[in-house]
């Protein structure tokens, strides 16, 4: 049965001591094989020495308040995207290509980079990934925010469009091959879907 969820920030440290119930939401939510579990641990190991760094859990708030929180139900979890970075470098070259240097500049400048949001398939369609991206983003000093997602109509594509994130590369595969990605950026901070439904898209954050 789905619960509601309270939201909790984790530190570098404790997200680490986390990755083993981060891994299970991930593998389920994904629909991940489990031999691509290692390479997503020493990706989540490397994130978390980003710089400012933010992560996230969604947990059952039904649990007992004596027994410590209640299970895991999601997570997300974002650092400021900078040069250097696998992900910024990949996507920084194909969006030069794609909107031009001096867009692509203005959107990644000043970038917080959303890595990951993911809620245990049994627990989702209660609001609750709504909720981990609006406080994931709640607060920081970032001009934008820029992720990837499969370039598929999905519930994760669903929720960053109602966001206000628009489409800046689609049909995207990253370097070593990988399926269609679309790339989507936001002008933080996200508004709520009433507030991007009347504005007009545009690629320039500027607008
Ligand atoms: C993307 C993801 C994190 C969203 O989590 P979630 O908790 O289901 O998100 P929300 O509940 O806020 O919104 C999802 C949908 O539920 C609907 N919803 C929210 N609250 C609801 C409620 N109380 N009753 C009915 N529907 C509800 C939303 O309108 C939305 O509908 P849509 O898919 O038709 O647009 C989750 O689907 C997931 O983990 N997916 C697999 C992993 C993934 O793709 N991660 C992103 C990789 S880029």
């Amino acid at each position: 049965m789905a619960t509601a969820a309270t939201l909790s920030d984790l530190g570098p440290r404790d997200f680490l001591g986390e990755t083993d119930v981060l891994l299970a939401i991930y593998a389920d939510a994904m629909d991940a094989e489990a031999a691509l579990l290692p390479g997503r641990r020493e990706l989540m190991r490397r994130h978390a020495g980003y710089p400012a760094f933010k992560a996230l859990l969604a947990k059952d708030a039904a649990a007992d308040p004596g027994s410590g929180g209640g299970q895991v139900l999601g997570f997300t979890y974002g650092f400021r995207g900078q040069p250097g970075q696998w992900w910024y470098d990949a996507v920084q070259s194909a969006l030069d290509l794609a909107i031009g240097p001096a867009l692509t500049a203005s959107w990644l400048a000043d970038c917080l980079e959303v890595a990951e949001v993911h809620v245990r398939k049994d627990q989702q369609r209660r609001g609750t990934g709504t909720r981990l991206l609006m406080a994931l983003t709640d607060g920081r000093t970032e001009r934008t925010a820029l992720l990837s997602t499969p370039d598929r109509d999905t519930t994760a594509r669903r929720l960053y469009r109602r966001m206000g994130f628009c489409d800046l590369l689609t049909g995207y595969s990253f370097p070593g091959g990988s399926p269609p990605y679309a790339v989507m950026g936001a002008v933080l901070p996200l508004r709520d879907r009433v507030v991007a439904a009347s504005l007009p898209r545009s690629a320039s954050p500027r607008a």
